[in-house]
């Protein structure tokens, strides 16, 4: 049982215990491998594994899957046809119906079905009362746009293929091969992608079970080894069994990246951004990349488990291509990589790399749906994604500036008083954290009456320095007689059922619990009514939601979560739709702060710890309860990268580290990595000793202050990485291959990256006592040291030094960065304050950049009500530009905006030839320039003072 489970029932007697015990060491934690299924303890990824393994053994294996051609017809940027499955010697088939689908923005789709299931024409078993038809909705939940079909695409048929060509300028092309079915992805005529090349396509049809005799076994003879059959039903793990009504139904398909040797993506895991192999051998792994959303306790690094959350998109990248696949599906999902060193063919078409990534996708049930891109650049591919998925919620810009967690703050006085403390220690913080104590015995909705005797106080408190308060509402419903919360749920029969359609019962915090069923519309509609102000008593404006446990977490739940059989609404079982729980639960809560009052609409927030594709339009997520260890802190990165790339950018990692107690250089160290989280939060398990910055004492507090306060400084380069991920998709910490594909040193990289468009490029110390990093230069271009203006330049390894109090930064030039200086208490009191723009001038002496401002709060922006505006250094001129759009609203925020002016701007890399210079032109006016000569190997630099230049206008600076 997890470790921290006994506080929940009774956590008031152990909790004094627990932490006085817990304070004197720091236990060693790992991960209950037992609790949760390897391939081999999962039916269908066993069964697929072993079909692979015959296929790649045996000669002359053939698939069994032919498209029979005269079920084909294509119409409107769509083919339309069936796939014969032959399943036995006789030559008996099975129908299952395909769609290729051609998509306007370049993208493919190749949708498989299963006809018999489809028109329900099977029996289940066990007088299950679930859907028949295999899962056919993720779409419904994942999907917001990109669906519209080519108009341009072309089809022309042989007796063997057809050739769809399609895409940007019709250089895309889908082979589509009828005998065995295949599919090969071209982009320029070169092979980019195929899709059964080795076989493994299996969509297990619906067979009846056939019950036979159980084989005798004579004396003295080993018992004859478990066909296949038997993972075919009833399947038991840990002690529960799983009815599986449906039998075996999984889908799996072989889908091929020649010449590609990284690929990237699929979180959630705690690995290296680069995946590995995962059939063993040397450094490889032995298991498949599991998706199944998991509250996986104490977990482990460098490792292909599973976690909370996934994203089954894959992006495969070679010298300067990119492509990727988008795997739609939301049952549980096993993922096998090979990589296959290949000799050198010289018709390859331009591939240069030998290798070759081959890939296999099994899920246990769902349609085969598969979305394909073609890049050819990391962006595109994203782009492409985002255009299907959506891009990334613009947050409330208060939720990209430092949070304060812990399980938990005990009072509201507790509350008040690290708010002061923190304000007293000048220490930056915008919102405050309350986890799953605050409540009345775990009622959510409900504040204990003695412990936090008055929120309204404790939020007006926190409201007056423009501070936030973030409270943790989870799935599970406590089961208690007199909670009027439950019995609404039960009596509007809102939660999820077990699998003889009865309200399902299992154990999480509260106890007893009930889990609000999310898939259905009158639950959200449900759940919006209860964030209301007047539902929602003792909450006001300024609250916002944390969604933890909606894998779902179900303590006596087989692997941690509810049984498969349970049933969501209209009858589907939790098996097909698992992976997209959290999602749903973190919908409902998205839609409930969308509008708490009538009239008050403003950007929710909401954190989730569950997630799927999609989950990026809805608010940020974490990567769950790390540990207090060196290790910890640098998976963070590879971590938070991979989820960037599979489009969910707004990601971060407890900073500290959640299990143990943090040494306080490690904590100091981690405090600098969280300066450049996207997601940015200090957060803490109960039984840790407290670690607010300033408990540390010097000199850890001031250099964590220091790491904070470059966080705020930084704050409107960060808003506007998030703004353009919200409108493209493009990461906000960006790894090397990303901002360099065509330089196949770096693809591997992930432990530095760059934020936003900045040219900040950050390699945060993650080893412990470290007094230098090696940070890797892609180009010749001229870097500084952030904070000393040292240069670097020239491709390759550089040595920055990195003692404690530092974090290695470098300022690539060519660039212009916005910066807010002075130091505040939390960002909403630096909303008025001027700017600071560095212009880092690149080897050719220019530089550009830019900035987004809004609100920070409400959707005035789709009205126009923002500011986006180009900076532009060239030939001794510095001028702002507007690239927004106007709409109803840009004149009157510009107008509340006029007095926000840039106060200073700072030239690193200043011309020798400006020493002795004193002012600078400012349209018809002047401003004073002040010159600071090269020191050493430290740049010379300028500041252009006061200039009096609003942001939000056109201007030129003349040098
Ligand atoms: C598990 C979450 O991962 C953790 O962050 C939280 O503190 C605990 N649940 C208690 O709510």
């Amino acid at each position: 049982m997890r470790s921290y489970l006994a506080l929940s029932s009774q956590w008031t007697a152990l909790f004094v215990l627990l932490s006085a015990l817990c304070c004197l060491f720091t236990p060693a934690v790992t991960v209950k491998h037992e609790n949760f299924k390897t391939c081999d303890q999962s039916g269908f990824c066993k069964r697929n594994r072993a079909y692979a393994d015959t296929a790649a053994g045996a000669s002359g294996w053939s698939a069994p899957y032919q498209i029979a051609p005269e079920s084909l017809s294509w119409d409107n940027g769509q083919l339309q046809g069936t796939i014969l499955k032959t399943i036995n010697k006789n030559g008996e088939t099975v129908r299952l119906p395909i769609t290729i689908s051609f998509l306007e923005s370049g993208s493919a789709r190749v949708t498989v079905d299963e006809e018999k299931r489809q028109k329900g024409e099977i029996d289940l078993r066990h007088n299950s009362i679930a859907r028949k038809e295999r899962y056919n909705e993720v779409e419904s939940w994942a999907i917001v746009g990109g669906l519209e079909l080519s108009k341009t695409a072309t089809e022309s048929r042989d007796t063997t293929k057809t050739t769809i060509t399609y895409g940007p300028e019709g250089k895309f092309e889908a082979v589509i091969t009828f005998a065995p079915f295949g599919v090969e992805f071209k982009r320029d005529a070169a092979t980019q992608i195929k899709f059964n090349d080795r076989g493994l396509l299996n969509m297990e049809h619906w067979r009846p079970k056939i019950d036979k005799a159980e084989p005798e076994k004579k004396e003295g003879e080993e018992a004859p080894a478990a066909d296949e059959e038997s993972t075919w039903w009833d399947e038991s793990f840990g002690g529960a069994t799983d009815s599986k009504p449906r039998g075996p139904e999984s889908v799996a398909l072989d889908i091929t990246f020649p010449g590609y040797e990284h690929v990237f993506g699929i979180p959630e895991h705690a690995g290296p951004m680069s995946l590995k192999e995962t059939r063993g051998g040397s450094g490889n792994y032995e298991d498949p990349y599991r998706l199944y959303n998991s509250d996986v306790f104490e977990y482990i690094t460098d490792s292909p488990m599973t976690l909370y959350g996934n994203i089954p998109f894959m992006q495969a990248h070679r010298k300067d291509s990119t492509v990727g696949v988008f795997w739609l599906n939301a049952a549980e999902t096993w993922i096998d990589i090979v990589k296959q060193k290949e000799a050198h063919n010289p018709l390859s078409l331009g591939i240069g790399s030998k290798t070759d990534t081959k890939t296999h996708w099994i899920s246990e049930s769902g349609l085969l749906d598969v979305f394909v891109f073609l890049g050819p650049t990391p962006k595109d591919v994203t782009k492409a994604y985002g255009e299907l998925t959506g891009y990334t919620q613009l947050p409330q810009s208060f939720s990209i500036a430092y949070h304060q967690c812990r399980w938990n703050y005990n009072t509201d006085e507790d509350v008040k008083d690290v708010d002061r403390k923190m304000s007293k220690h000048q220490i930056p913080y915008d919102v405050i954290w309350l986890d799953i104590e605050y409540t009345d015995d775990k009622q959510y909705f409900t504040w204990d009456p003695l412990q936090f005797p008055d929120p309204i106080g404790m939020l007006n408190h926190l409201d007056k320095s423009e501070r936030k308060l973030v409270a943790i509402i989870d799935p599970h419903i406590k089961n208690k007689d007199g909670y009027p919360i439950v019995e609404d749920l039960k009596k509007k029969d809102l939660a999820v059922h077990n699998k003889d359609g009865n309200i399902y019962e299992g154990w999480c915090w509260p106890g007893s619990s009930h889990w609000v069923d999310c898939f259905n519309p009158a639950a959200i509609k449900w759940w919006v009514g209860l964030f209301k102000y007047d539902a929602f008593k003792g909450s006001l404006s300024n609250l916002f939601v944390w969604n933890d446990m909606n894998e779902p977490s179900v303590f006596n739940g087989p692997e941690t979560t509810m049984p498969k059989d349970n049933l969501h609404y209209e009858n589907w079982e939790h098996r097909d739709v698992h992976n997209l729980n959290g999602m749903t639960f973190h919908n409902a809560t998205y839609q409930a702060l969308l509008e708490r009052k009538k009239g008050e609409i403003r950007r929710p927030f909401v954190l989730t710890r569950a997630f799927y594709s999609g989950s990026q339009r809805l608010g940020a997520m974490w990567t769950g309860d790390n540990q207090a260890s060196w290790e910890h802190l640098a998976i963070g990165f590879p971590m938070i990268l991979n989820n960037g790339i599979a489009g969910y950018p707004f990601a971060g990692a407890d900073v500290g580290g959640f299990f143990g107690n943090p040494e306080k250089d490690l904590l100091t160290r981690w405090y600098q990595a969280g300066a450049f989280y996207p997601f940015f939060r200090g957060h803490a398990h109960i039984d840790t000793r407290r670690r607010e910055p300033y408990l540390a004492g010097e000199p850890y507090t001031e250099i964590m202050t220091r790491a904070l306060r470059l966080r705020y400084a930084l704050l409107p380069a960060w808003y506007t990485a998030f703004h353009e991920a919200s409108v493209d998709g493009t990461p906000i910490i960006r790894p090397q291959y990303f901002v360099y594909p065509g330089d196949e040193d770096g693809f591997a990289i992930d432990d530095q990256f760059f934020v936003g468009g900045t040219g900040l490029l950050a390699k945060p110390v993650v080893t412990e006592g470290a007094e230098s990093v090696d940070i890797y230069l892609a180009d010749d271009e001229i870097y500084y040291d952030y904070f000393d203006y040292e240069k670097y330049s020239g491709r390759g390894l550089k040595t920055i030094p990195a003692p404690l109090e530092k974090i290695p930064l470098l300022m690539q030039g060519g660039h212009i960065i916005p910066r807010k200086d002075r130091p505040r208490r939390s960002s909403g009191l630096m909303k008025w304050d001027p700017y600071t723009l560095v212009i880092v001038l690149g080897n050719d002496g220019t530089a550009t950049g830019e900035l987004y401002v809004d609100d920070g709060e409400t959707f005035d922006y789709q009205s126009g009500a923002y500011i986006h505006r180009t900076f532009e250094y060239k030939d001794g001129v510095l001028a702002s530009t507007n690239i927004g759009t106007k709409g109803k609203l840009t004149d009157k925020y510009l107008k509340a905006m006029k007095s926000v002016t840039v106060e200073r701007v700072v030239v690193v890399g200043a011309p020798k030839g400006w020493e002795g210079k004193k002012t600078v032109k400012v349209g018809s006016g002047e401003a004073n320039l002040e010159f600071h000569g090269e020191e050493g190997n430290k740049a010379a630099w300028a500041v252009v003072k006061k200039p009096q230049i609003s942001i939000g206008e056109d201007w030129k600076i003349e040098f």
